[in-house]
């Protein structure tokens, strides 16, 4: 395999360019191929099955665009789809998924005892993060708590202002997430919203931001296969399942700069 070939990333929607924007930051020499799944948006009120049918499909397609590494951004996808996707191409392609490099994180932190997870339902449902955090570490105490109106709200364009403050802090005041010392932002819209979550928590609650840490794990997996790219990358190429000129609009918000989206069906 070259190292010039394009990093796979795909998410249920846009929300996932929050971590292609980590990856781009971190290495500016990667081309990226972005897959935002927009027709069936929004994976977390999705069953297992469907999650995992559509990831499968992505998957192969990133395969066939001759992608060196896939990364599942999207947390739904990676707590229900990610081990059918290694079973699937595993032995065809390295696949990255947004909650192993935080569970490494976090458990290499010292100062954590109790962990607060934020995301969709489907994802809290599953209960992955407390299950792999305490598989290595069965001392910390991990609460989670699904959060749903967060994605559409943020999607929305209602953040900082008094109705995202306002349902921020009525999830945040839940008595399940009572003394927690760091939390978890399990899902990919939420690094919009961390300012407001750190002013809730005014600094005595340690937020993680999971796309640095999934943008640092996929630098040192490239590194480790000799497939960091050395030379000039080609132009991005940013795919969703159906395209609206709101979704265009809103990638500005989530890539960081403005983005050309390509519309692809993949499913006939
Ligand atoms: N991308 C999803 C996630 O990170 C959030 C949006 C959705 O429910 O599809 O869990």
């Amino acid at each position: 395999m070259s190292s010039n070939l394009p990093i796979g990333i795909f998410d249920s929607g846009i929300g996932g360019l929050t971590v292609a924007s980590a990856i781009h930051q971190l290495l500016p020499k990667e081309e990226l191929i972005y897959f935002g799944d927009t027709a069936h948006l929004p994976y977390g009120d999705k069953s297992p099955e469907a999650i995992k049918y559509f990831s499968l499909k992505i998957g192969k397609f990133l395969l066939d665009k001759q992608c060196k590494l896939i990364v599942i951004a999207c947390n739904t996808a990676s707590s229900l789809a990610y081990q059918d996707l290694v079973d699937f191409l595993g032995d065809q392609i390295p696949v990255i998924n947004v909650i192993d490099p935080v569970v490494d994180y976090v458990v290499h932190q010292p100062e954590l005892r109790s962990i607060g997870v934020i995301g969709t339902k489907a994802t809290i449902k599953t209960d992955v993060y407390a299950r792999k955090i305490n598989a290595i570490k069965p001392q910390l105490v991990v609460k989670s708590l699904p959060t749903p109106l967060l994605a559409p709200m943020i999607e929305e364009g209602f953040f900082s202002n008094t109705i995202s403050k306002t349902v921020i802090n009525s999830y945040l005041s839940s008595p399940k997430l009572k003394t927690i010392d760091s939390l978890i932002l399990a899902c990919t819209h939420y690094p919009l919203i961390k300012p407001e979550i750190e002013e809730y928590y005014k600094k005595t609650v340690k937020i993680i931001n999971t796309a640095e840490i999934v943008a640092q794990y996929v630098q040192q997996r490239l590194k480790d296969l000799d497939l960091l790219n050395a030379t000039e990358p080609k132009r991005h190429q940013f795919y969703v399942s159906d395209y609206t000129p709101s979704f265009e609009k809103s990638t500005k918000l989530f890539f960081g700069e403005k983005i050309h989206l390509k519309q692809h069906n993949i499913w006939s």
